[in-house]
Parts: C-alpha cells; structure tokens; sequence
C-alpha cells in the first residue's frame, strides 16, 4: 500500500519519495512497470513522475533528511502466535531518526498493534519530532479511489497540531475526520477488520443455514439489508473471507487480546467459523460431483481472493483448490490476472475455454466480471457435464438452469 499512498499524494501535488530495499522491485516501478495489480495506480504513477512529483529511493536516511512528513508504511506480517512482527517498523524507526528534519512529523500506516506509536516515539528519540498514527482502510482493487475519496481519515496523536498537519495533506477529501490518542486509532484499524470479517463470516453462516432449512440466501440478505441498523454492504456470500489483511489482522488483534489477559470470544469465533465455512464450501463441491467414473476433473475459476486484484495471499480460491487437490480430485485453475502459487498441484491454463474444457464440475472462486458473461454453449459444448457451482453469485442461475445447465448456488433453491 506504499506505493498506493505515494502516488495518490503525488497525484494531490505532494512532492513525495518512495523508498524500498528491494532494489528489482524499485527498478520495475520507475520504469512504470508496476508488479501488483491495482485498477488505476499505473496511470497515476507515470502521471507523477511525469509530473516529477514522485520520485524512489533505496537510502532511508538520505530520502527522509529533508522530508516534512514520513510515513511508515511498512508490512507487518503474522509473527510469533499470530502477533503482528513489527520488526521493519523497528528497524527503519530505529535506522532514520537521527536524519529526520527538526519539526518533521513521522506517520505511521502499517497496521501495527496498540503503543506502537510510542514504541516508534521512543526509537526515533526525537523531541523535535512528532509521531502519529494514521491507519489506512485501502481495499486492494479499488485502493486508488479509497485513497481519494475516503469514508473516514483517523488519525491518532499526542500532539493535535502535528494531527492536524497530517489531516491537511488529504485535503481534497471531503469526509468526516477523526482526531483521537495513538492506541484508540490502531485500535481502530484492527476493529474495523475484525468487525467486516465477522460480517462476512455471519453472511456465509446463513448462506449454510438457508442450504439446509430450505431458505434462499440472496432473499435473506435482501430482507436484512433493508434494515439500516444492519445496511446492505458487506452481505455477499463467498467462499470465505482472505487476503492479506482480515487473517492476519483477525489473528493479530486477538493474540493482543490474549497477552492483555483477555479472550476476544467473536473474533476468535469469526476465526473458527471462517475455516468451518470453506471445510463446507469444499463438501458442497463434492455434492456437486458426485459420483463418475475416474478421477473428476474440477476447474476453479478465479484464484484472486477477490476480483480486481492479482493478490493470492489466504485466498479461499487457493485453500479451495488445494483442498479439493488434496482430495484426489484433477484441479485446473484460470485466473485473468493471478497465478496459482508453486508446487500446489493446480494446473494453471490461460483461457476460460482450456479451463472449460473436460470439466466434471466449474466452480467459480472469485468475482470476476467476465466468468458472469460465460454463455450457456460455452458450459454445454466444453464441460463433460455442464454442472457449475457459482460460490460469488455471478451468474443469472435460474436462466441457466432453464436451459439446462445444472448451477448450484450455497443456500439457494431451485
Ligand atoms: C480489507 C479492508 O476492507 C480494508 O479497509 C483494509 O484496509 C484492508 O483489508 P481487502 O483485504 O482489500 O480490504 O479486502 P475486502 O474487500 O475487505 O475483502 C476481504 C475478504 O472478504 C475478501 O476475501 C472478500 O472476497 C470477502 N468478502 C467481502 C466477502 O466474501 N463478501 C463481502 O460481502 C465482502
């Protein structure tokens, strides 16, 4: 998300450095050559360094000497029983604080645990020098608009005019903004994750009730989206929640719970339910192949853990496929822009006719647009037998049923 960040500053005419050590990965970008999938974020790069107002680094200390704001943008990824490991966060705290320019203010936007603002504080050990929290809420496919047109900026600090110095860089953003204490805004980052995973866990839940009660899923979240306590976002039944935020963050922020002598029972919950859910998906997939003759033939369509990004980081498409892989089944995967990881077992093909092609059973793993325009001949005249099992509702099921197409839909009726 730093180069995200970087660029979307660079685009509101900010004169920003991005800095990494991955010297490849820097060579790529300033080439315009941008290595993660992120609908907009190209156009916005080159624009900028057009524009020469985004420039890249790989010496922290010289890119911050003359900085008036440095953000931390750093991962922070599943570390000791689910901890968040902060130990970038330490390390380039630690390493910049003696160039940072007098009156300069240090942000932070990884996603880090509760005090990490103090724990950066105490590390660049400047009195000059304020730190601040300021947690980003980019989803991956759409971070480019999220980044300009924010539903909320929170920004978490001790010092409110170096807060609000901060708020002033978003400037065009017209939302509400929220200045509070450094812990209440990582608190916040994590909640937020915690809270939307548990939404989705709760939607799959239903989805699962209405497959065995009889009920259909779709007419449920319709009936509970109209009430506004509840809203109609964050209601679609999927093959469970991934990426790579709500696993870690789900796990990080209740392993925090745990060292404070607090068990957070929901997220812990969430966690369980989450995998209980794709144990289902995978045991309705298998419903959908029944029984033939020979090792059946499953193409997953979609790796992504969501469309719109070439991420695979704890996609439930993946966990599904190397489940049913592990199962014995022959897996074949298409993906319009992700690839499956090594040595997984799963046969990557590059079209959604070599996936099509002798299938038992199609599933579809990930939203993308383009598996909704799949024609009926395409399943009749390419699969073995044309049964899908649409885990993103994407597809006009009733229409496809009429004509003879079996699609199997979690928690809906027919
Ligand atoms: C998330 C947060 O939304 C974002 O604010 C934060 O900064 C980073 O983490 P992201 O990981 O990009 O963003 O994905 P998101 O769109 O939140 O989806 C997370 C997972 O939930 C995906 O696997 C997605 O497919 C699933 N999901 C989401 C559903 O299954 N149903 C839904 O209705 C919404």
């Amino acid at each position: 998300m730093g180069l995200t960040t970087g660029a979307c500053f660079a685009h509101l005419g900010h004169v920003v450095v991005c800095v990494d050590n991955d010297l490849t990965r820097l060579e790529q970008i300033k080439s315009c050559a941008i290595p993660i999938y992120e609908v907009g974020l190209d156009h916005l790069v080159t624009e900028s360094i057009a524009k020469n107002l985004l420039s890249f680094s790989s010496n922290p200390s010289e890119a911050v000497r003359d900085a008036d704001f440095v953000f931390l943008c750093l991962p922070t990824p599943s570390g000791e029983d689910g901890k968040a490991d902060v130990s970038a966060v330490i390390q380039v705290a630690a390493q910049i604080g003696s160039d940072l320019k007098g009156g300069s203010v240090v942000v932070n936007k990884s996603t880090v645990p509760v005090n990490s603002a103090a724990v950066v504080s105490q590390l660049i050990n400047r009195p000059d020098v304020a730190v601040v929290s300021n947690p980003e809420f980019l989803r991956e496919g759409s971070a480019v608009d999220d980044f300009l047109n924010p539903d909320r900026i929170v920004i978490g600090c001790i010092d409110e005019s170096a807060g609000w110095r901060v708020a002033e860089l978003y400037s065009s953003a017209r939302c509400p903004v929220l200045l509070t204490d450094p812990v209440s805004a990582e608190t916040i980052k994590y909640m937020a994750n915690a809270f939307l995973a548990m939404k989705v866990s709760f939607v799959n839940e239903v989805a699962s009730y209405c497959h065995v009660s009889g009920g259909d899923v779709l007419e449920v979240m319709r009936g509970l989206s109209l009430d506004p306590r509840i809203g109609a976002r964050f209601l679609s039944p999927g093959p469970g929640w991934g990426g790579s935020c709500f696993p870690k963050d789900t796990v990080a922020i209740a392993a925090s719970a745990r060292s404070l002598g607090l068990d957070l029972g929901l997220v812990d919950q969430t966690i369980v339910s989450n995998r209980m859910h794709q144990g289902r998906v995978v045991q309705f997939i298998e419903e959908a192949v029944g029984s033939s003759v020979g090792i059946p033939q499953v193409s997953i369509l979609g790796l992504a853990f969501k469309a719109g990004t070439n991420d695979t980081r704890e996609s439930p498409a993946v966990a599904l496929a190397t489940r049913l892989f592990d199962r014995g089944y022959k897996v074949r995967a298409f993906d319009p822009v992700a690839l499956a990881p090594a040595n997984s077992g799963i046969e990557q093909v590059f079209s959604l006719e070599a996936a099509l092609t002798d299938a038992d059973v199609v599933v579809i793993a990930t939203e993308w647009k383009e598996f909704g325009a799949i024609t009926p001949d395409m399943f009749k005249m390419l699969m073995r037998r044309p049964v899908v099992v649409d885990l993103r509702h994407v597809l006009d099921a009733r229409t496809l049923r009429e004509v003879g197409i079996d699609v199997r839909v979690l928690g809906r009726q027919y």
